[in-house]
């Protein structure tokens, strides 16, 4: 299975693919509205499309939960705000095709009964901002948002709002703090945001590459979708492959293709060096090394091993890298993103941050490394939200297989790697 399937990365390369001219016609969204709302969830249910967005939950199970009837107004709210670590789909998504975002959003917001929807991008990507800004202003040119759209009678008001740049206003409850103008930090759950959401009112919380989905869902049917991926892991996502690999880049591909397949495709590691381990979705998955090569990426085969898919964010790191500097750097990035909330996450990634630093010197002792275990083993599953767990995956993981490099360290009283040492240590064993 080495076949690409482009279809949201279809036209990325021709020079108008973010117009509505190189775009095309929303003939999905009208399709969509001449449709119960109720066919478009059931043929998302059918088609098995599971959030992109990294927990994989089905997305027409979630459109379900929305209550009719209630007479409270309904929101979407679409997850811009890709921040995780070696994340990198929605950004050039929005950049390369943000009609198909915009296009899934009239489609998502009719089926759940939505007059309002959000795009909730991510602060730091202005560029992006304007991009999907500027789609959203051809589409109301167009009659494609705004009142009575395709003459259905249907009214859908669709705003892009621009996050400050914090890591956790991706987690849906904080972000929707952060659209409410507060703080963003994460809300106890339940309630779920389908029950009580922006505003205290159902909300569809979904990311870009789930909603920019839909549209070809609609158009090809569900069927169509369902025929690619796995049997629990249908349709295609955006593979991000970056770091030592010779073609870094998008590959859009059916899910349950491996990382051997994709590097095949990739060209491969950079030359004259040898894969030494690699993230499967983001910092936050636990890493995988060369072993994994051959595990199908799709949710379940991976979860199997020991990580996560994630956001397909595949890392690549040769064996010219240090782990437990790359862990240090990640460390880094959660102490100094954690919102703060609550005690294990932001107690915890501090000290990890402290003992991870020393290690990294070569002035640690074995101890430190129980500490920094045990530290994580006092996040995992004891934080408030699921950045904590996504902080401990890289320590527990890069133990697990990288114990003797960490011991190194200290062994020599100094990183290995260090171009000052004499020899890259391992990189010719
Ligand atoms: C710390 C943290 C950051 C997150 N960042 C994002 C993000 O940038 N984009 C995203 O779509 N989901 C992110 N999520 C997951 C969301 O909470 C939510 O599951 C997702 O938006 C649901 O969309 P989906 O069902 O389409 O995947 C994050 C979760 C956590 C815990
Ligand atoms: S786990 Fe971290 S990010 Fe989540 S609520 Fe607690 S402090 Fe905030």
């Amino acid at each position: 299975m080495t076949t690409l399937t482009p279809v949201l990365t279809a036209n990325w390369d021709q020079a108008d693919s973010f117009t509505l001219s190189g775009y095309g016609e929303y003939s999905a969204a009208k399709k969509a509205l001449g449709m119960e709302p109720d066919a478009i969830i059931k043929a998302v249910k059918d088609s098995g499309l599971r959030g992109r967005g990294g927990a994989g939950f089905p997305t027409g199970m979630k459109w379900g939960f929305i209550p009719q009837g209630d007479g409270k107004p309904h929101y979407l709210v679409v997850n811009a705000d890709e921040s995780e670590p070696g994340t990198c789909k929605d950004i050039p998504l929005m950049m390369a095709n943000p009609h198909s975002l915009v296009e899934g959003a009239i489609i998502t917001a009719y089926a759940i009964r939505a007059n309002h929807a959000f795009i909730y991008v991510r602060g730091e990507v202005l560029h992006v901002i304007r991009r999907v800004q500027a789609a959203v202003r051809e589409a109301y040119e167009k009659g494609y948002l705004g009142t009575n759209i395709f003459g259905s009678g249907y009214d859908l008001e669709l705003v892009v709002h621009s996050g400050a740049g914090a890591y956790i206003c991706g987690e849906e409850t904080a972000l929707l703090d952060s659209l409410e103008g507060y703080r963003g930090q994460p809300r106890l759950k339940p309630p779920f945001p389908a029950v009580a959401g922006l505003y205290a009112s159902p909300t569809v919380v979904n990311n870009v590459e789930s909603i920019a989905s839909v549209p070809s869902i609609i158009g090809n049917g569900a069927d169509w979708f369902a025929a690619m991926g796995t049997e629990k892991s249908k349709g295609f996502g955006i593979f991000s492959l970056s770091g030592h690999v010779t073609r870094p880049g998008q590959y859009e591909a059916p899910l349950g293709i491996t990382l051997r397949e994709l590097l095949d495709m990739a060209g491969g590691i950079r030359a004259g060096h040898r894969l030494k381990f690699w993230t499967p979705g983001g910092s936050s998955t636990p890493i995988f090394t060369d072993e994994h090569l051959d595990v199908p990426l799709d949710f379940e085969s991976v979860g199997a091993k020991g990580s996560m898919l994630g956001t397909r964010a595949l890392q690549i790191f040769d064996e010219t890298t240090c782990v437990v500097r790359t862990v240090l750097r990640w460390t880094e990035f959660y102490a100094h993103e954690s919102c703060g909330k609550c005690t294990p996450c932001r107690e915890g990634t501090y000290w990890l941050k402290q003992v991870l630093k020393r290690l990294e010197k070569g002035q640690g002792t074995e101890d430190d490394l129980s500490t920094i275990t045990d530290i994580a083993d006092n996040i995992l599953g004891r934080s408030f939200c699921a950045f904590g767990d996504g902080a401990t995956s890289p320590i527990h993981s890069s133990v697990k297989y990288f114990r003797d490099e960490y011991l190194k360290h200290f062994e020599i009283g100094g990183c290995p790697f260090d171009r000052a040492a004499s020899t890259v240590w391992g990189a010719s064993a």
